[in-house]
């Protein structure tokens, strides 16, 4: 997978290339990443990237020029593509667009800054624009990397084998069950008896109850698309006949119950 990202502050994702599992994965050549600073592909004494918007009002817009000489200089090889817009008024970023994403070969990332850019960039170049949530951001640089992050993960052998089939949050639409190590006892709380137990068959039910609690408790809308096999229903309702209304069962009982 290769990650172009276009953006005026390419020193931002230093934090980024230079640590953990992504810094392993691109010294490992697993992924590639190809900064491109805007700024190299302005004009003028001041190379300038923005501008006044038509019409007044606040704030400054991205120029179009200098992303789409940008956007041209990227090499493409074979395999899909995809240009992606960093923006508050993209589609909300999920699993499962990642997992959509981890099955292209290159993805180019569009990092806007202050009021966004320029409305022709978006509809001739731009293939789709994501948002990573419902809040404002100064740019669209942490969200290029909270994409690269998200889909580099997905990709084989970055996780490394075993890791990369584990059961994780969002993938069944189920919240993780909470986990535990050592030591035994933390500040007079106990590690849940069942885990020490050695018995696999009760330690899997104890944690799919609680991964289905949890999210309960916390995002039953998650519920709507989940899939529940007959084992997960005979649970959903001992939990509901145990606690009543799905919104009360955090109010009763904390994450130590088992
Ligand atoms: N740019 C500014 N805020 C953003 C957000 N929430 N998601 C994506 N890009 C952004």
């Amino acid at each position: 997978m290769r990650f172009d990202i276009l953006s005026i502050f390419p020193e931002m994702f230093a934090s980024l290339i230079d640590y953990g599992i992504i810094g392993r994965a691109l010294k490992r050549g697993q992924i590639e990443i190809n900064l491109v600073n805007l700024r190299d592909f302005a004009e003028g004494p001041h190379l300038v990237t923005d501008d006044r918007p038509f019409g007044g009002g606040d704030g400054m817009v991205m120029k179009p020029e200098p992303i789409v000489r940008a956007l041209e200089s990227i090499s493409t090889g074979k395999g899909e593509k995809s240009v992606i817009l960093l923006t508050p008024q993209g589609q909300p970023f999920t699993q499962s667009i990642a997992r959509g994403l981890a099955m292209l070969k290159q993805i180019v990332l569009v990092c806007g800054r202050y009021e966004g850019v320029d409305e022709r960039v978006r509809s001739r170049y731009v293939d789709t624009e994501v948002s990573i949530g419902d809040y404002i951001l100064t740019g669209g640089e942490l969200p290029a990397m909270v994409v690269v992050d998200a889909v580099s993960r997905l990709i084989p052998g970055v996780l490394g084998g075993a890791r990369s089939n584990r059961e994780e949050s969002f993938e069944d639409h189920f919240l993780e069950y909470p986990h535990y190590t050592r030591p035994r006892v933390f500040q007079g709380l106990e590690v849940p008896s069942v885990l020490l137990s050695g018995d696999h068959r009760r330690i899997e039910l104890w944690r799919r109850t609680q991964s289905i609690k949890r999210t309960l408790e916390r995002r039953p809308d998650l519920l709507e698309k989940a899939f529940f096999s007959e084992a997960d229903k005979c649970i959903l309702e001992e939990l509901k006949q145990k606690h009543g209304k799905p919104s009360h069962i955090g109010d009763q009982e904390s994450d130590h119950d088992q």
